[in-house]
């Protein structure tokens, strides 16, 4: 990869979004926009990345900080204008490759063939075009005998203008010394009294520069985000573009439109996916797992060969070959040693499950730490919250809960110890011991009036 400098025009209202969120902060298949145009141009390569904020730049860059530098447009008239705040930091021989914040489906594939284009052509710019079925919005590709001559915005363009397929997909290269001197010649005169980035072309032209083009056979990358309905569609596409993608890296995915997989998710081969399931952030499926039907995992670790089946994981580490649902809710922090069993209507938060241990039923845990062939009855509760404060509860190794127990934390239950059913245990228990905390049990004899007299 030759040397550029890549610009990232994101400072844009992007007052179509209607929303107070800046438009390149709008999530797509997990992540924001800008998100999916940084990695697109890391992939690539490039020296050094600017990117242009304006209208919510405290948020944006708080967002992007790290990964690029930053220039303010303190007043957004128009892409021209965004650009030209970019000037000053252009070195003459360099190349620059121009993106859109707004446009999170180019590829890196596609931007690499650009840049090689532009290299090979010699040329001032080259620009990358697609063939669009619907091109309303975009501006136009004008050409003479096949030749680039201008492009023309949507509401500046007459009837047979809007007829032309070509457009003009925001994402350029030029060479560093003539696009700063194109960019101090261009003007607001156009229907939206805005400074166009695409008046450079007319610049270059003029002085007899050669512009070229490059046009991708993928359409579907020049997709700009303007409004919400552009961002559902954008994000089917990508999500589209992952399952098959990890589907050729050897996942199965049952009836794949009902699964959606967020951009940063890891899945490993042999995953099984069933229907219904979303898999959300920076999740991590091992080899041989089978996630859903109808599961959302967030953030989670999923270890070789669990299954979890109708349940819902949040920022959880489930254990290899463990047993998850249907019907099981896992919280923050919860993390689940090798196969663990968690049942039905159980939750369980910031918790720790030693290996082989069972929480099968209507359970919550809580703020526990608990051993390894526990087998933890149902019903049973952790008590961690007394009103104030979160408390702990420490359930050693092969601990044998009965059912409809409450545990008052702070409680520590010994190793190998019984609990009888129905408790309420306060106080800590040693080892081995069998402890029971009910009323002995009254029984009225002949309570029941004889029904025949
Ligand atoms: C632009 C192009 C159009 C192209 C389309 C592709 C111009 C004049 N038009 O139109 O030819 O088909 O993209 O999607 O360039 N921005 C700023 N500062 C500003 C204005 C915009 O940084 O003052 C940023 C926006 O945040 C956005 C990008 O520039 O990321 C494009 O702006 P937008 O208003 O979306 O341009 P389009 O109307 O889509
Ligand atoms: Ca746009």
């Amino acid at each position: 990869m030759p040397d550029y400098t890549a610009i990232i025009l994101a400072a844009g209202k992007g007052t179509r979004m209607k929303s107070e969120l800046p438009k390149v902060m709008h999530k797509l298949a997990g992540k924001p926009l800008i998100d999916h145009v940084l990695d697109s141009i890391e992939k690539l390569g490039v020296s050094e990345v600017l990117t242009i904020v304006g209208h919510g730049r405290e948020i944006v860059t708080e967002h992007i900080k790290g990964r690029s530098e930053i220039v303010i447009q303190h007043e957004q008239l128009g892409t021209g204008h965004a650009l030209l705040q970019a000037a000053p930091f252009l070195k003459k021989n360099k190349g620059v490759l121009v993106l859109s914040g707004d446009q999170p489906l180019l590829t890196s594939d596609t931007l690499d063939s650009l840049v090689k284009m532009h290299e090979e052509s010699n040329s001032s710019a080259t620009v990358l075009t697609a063939q669009m079925d619907n091109p309303y919005g975009y501006g136009r590709i004008i050409r003479n005998e096949g030749t680039f001559k201008a492009i023309v915005e949507e509401k500046d363009s007459d009837e047979s203008q809007k007829r032309i397929k070509e457009i003009n997909t925001g994402t350029y290269c030029f060479v560093g010394f003539s696009l700063q001197e194109a960019l101090t010649r261009i003007t607001p005169k156009n229907s939206q009294g805005e400074y166009y980035l695409t008046d450079v072309f007319d610049s270059l032209l003029s002085q007899g520069d050669s512009i070229e083009t490059f046009c991708t056979l993928d359409s579907t990358q020049a997709l700009g985000i303007n409004n919400r309905v552009q961002l559902a569609e954008a994000e089917d596409i990508l999500f589209d573009r992952i399952r098959k993608y990890w589907m050729m890296e050897g996942v199965t995915i049952i009836n794949p439109s009902s699964v959606f997989i967020d951009a940063d998710a890891v899945l490993e081969q042999d995953v099984i996916i069933h229907p219904y399931s979303i898999i959300k952030g920076k999740t991590k499926i091992e080899e041989g797992a089978i996630i859903g039907p109808s599961t959302i995992l967030e953030n989670c670790y999923c270890q070789k060969r669990c299954k979890i089946e109708n349940s819902v994981a949040r920022e959880a580490t489930i254990g290899q070959d463990c047993l998850i649902g249907p019907f099981a809710y896992l919280r923050p922090q919860t993390r689940l040693d090798k196969g663990v069993k968690v049942g039905d209507f159980v939750e369980i938060k910031n918790s720790s499950v030693g290996e082989g241990s069972k929480i099968p039923h209507l359970s919550y845990i809580g703020d526990s730490d608990i051993g390894k062939n526990v087998n933890i009855g149902a019903g049973t509760i952790t008590c961690n919250y007394d009103g104030y404060k979160k408390h702990k509860t420490v359930i050693d190794d092969d601990v044998f809960v009965g059912s409809n127990t409450n545990l008052v934390a702070p409680v520590r239950i010994g190793k190998s110890s019984v609990i009888g059913a129905g408790s309420t245990i306060t106080k800590d228990v040693p080892s081995k011991a069998l402890a029971l905390e009910r009323a002995a049990q009254k029984t009225i004899e002949n309570y029941q009036k004889d029904k025949d007299k």
